[in-house]
């Protein structure tokens, strides 16, 4: 059985981008006690996949050079030796950006019933316990205050903001674009929208929040995260997600400017990253599954067909032209 996959051959200087990979054939070894063979159905792409390439430790190694990209995917079984796994289970994991991988069964976590894989990418997954526990864990977010959320028409913001939506918050959305801003307010029922291109976003801010933030659920940081910093409202959270903007820089950023608000406001800024969360990911699938039924939850998919695009396909996170989640169809399910 051949096996091919996308090998990182050099660091990203900027741009994560088709330079640094190479399209190789990957030995897939006998499938020994304990172990699964698995074939890739969807492939999550991630701006997280930028950091995990570049030679900096973050909160996960680096990938080592000319080793299969790192990378989040649901597959299905077609050879176990796990007792926990059987031939035609889904599953996702960390399965590489290939076709077929061997990994150990423990490794694995199956798909509730009747969820597809577009669905667990986009709703439950990595990115839903992000959006919850950042949200209600980090942010300690309540009914009645102000929420702000970048990169709002993104897998997680999209999900963040109509959480918010749901306790009873004020969602302020702030996105690159107007088809973005109409998405979010008229179909996800966020309060208001700030387009980013083309608007002051401090004054904005002023506009939308006249009481100040309560939370702010930072997926951009640099120059959105400040003005955010300089609106905070009194014990104002700032749930630092992501720094989207940051993650290609190659100079050193520039700081922030408002961080004097923070002092004057009382106001706490915390990171956080959802693998600490995992644990208790089931508090937040029935919650994400409730909402989802209700119709209280929706979705919007980027599915880019074929994994021979997926180093292309990255860049859709950068630009801005990916709306929801990205991720690669690698093949259909048997
Ligand atoms: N802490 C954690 O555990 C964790 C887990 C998952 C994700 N994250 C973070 O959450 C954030 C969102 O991730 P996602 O997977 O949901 O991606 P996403 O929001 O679906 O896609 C990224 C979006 O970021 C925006 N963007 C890109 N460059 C930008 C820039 N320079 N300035 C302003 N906006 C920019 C684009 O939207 P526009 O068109 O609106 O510009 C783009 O659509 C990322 O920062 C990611 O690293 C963190």
């Amino acid at each position: 059985m051949t096996n091919h996959g996308w090998i990182l051959e050099r660091r990203p200087v900027e741009k994560l981008d088709s330079d640094c990979f190479a399209w190789r054939e990957v030995a897939l070894p006998a499938v020994g006690p304990g172990s699964v063979r698995m074939k890739t159905l969807m492939l999550s792409l991630d701006p997280t996949n930028r950091i995990w390439a570049s030679p900096v430790e973050s909160y996960l190694p680096p990938v080592p050079l000319g080793e299969v990209m790192r990378g989040i995917a649901v597959g299905v079984v077609e050879e176990s030796a796990d007792p926990r796994w059987k031939a035609g289970d889904l599953v996702q994991g960390m399965l590489g950006w290939q076709e077929r991988v061997v990994v150990p069964g423990a490794a694995l976590n199956g798909l509730p019933p009747g969820v597809t894989p577009e669905q667990w990418f986009a709703v439950f997954g990595h990115i839903g316990l992000t959006a919850y526990f950042g949200l209600l864990d980090v942010g300690k977010a309540e009914a009645g205050e102000t929420l702000v959320v970048s990169a709002a028409a993104g897998a997680v913001g999209s999900l963040v903001g109509q959480i918010g939506k749901n306790i009873g918050m004020h969602v302020v959305g702030i996105a690159g674009g107007a088809e973005k801003c109409r998405w979010i307010t008229e179909d996800l029922g966020f309060d208001a929208a700030i387009d980013y291109k083309s608007e002051d976003v401090a004054k904005r801010l002023r506009e939308l929040c006249p009481a100040g933030i309560d939370v702010d659920f930072e997926n951009v940081g640099g120059e959105i995260m400040d003005a955010c910093l300089g609106r905070l409202a009194l014990r104002g959270r700032v749930v630092l997600c992501g720094m989207i903007s940051q993650y290609n820089a190659t100079g050193a950023p520039s700081g922030p400017k408002n961080l004097a608000n923070v002092l004057m406001q009382r106001g706490r800024i915390e990171g956080f990253i959802v693998l600490d969360y995992l644990p208790r990911a089931g508090e937040a699938f029935g919650k994400l599954g409730e909402w989802l039924a209700a119709g209280k939850l929706q979705y919007a998919t980027d599915v880019v067909l074929g994994l021979e695009h997926a180093p292309a396909a990255l860049d859709r996170l950068f630009s801005g032209a990916n709306r929801g989640k990205l991720m690669v169809k690698v093949a259909d399910l048997p």
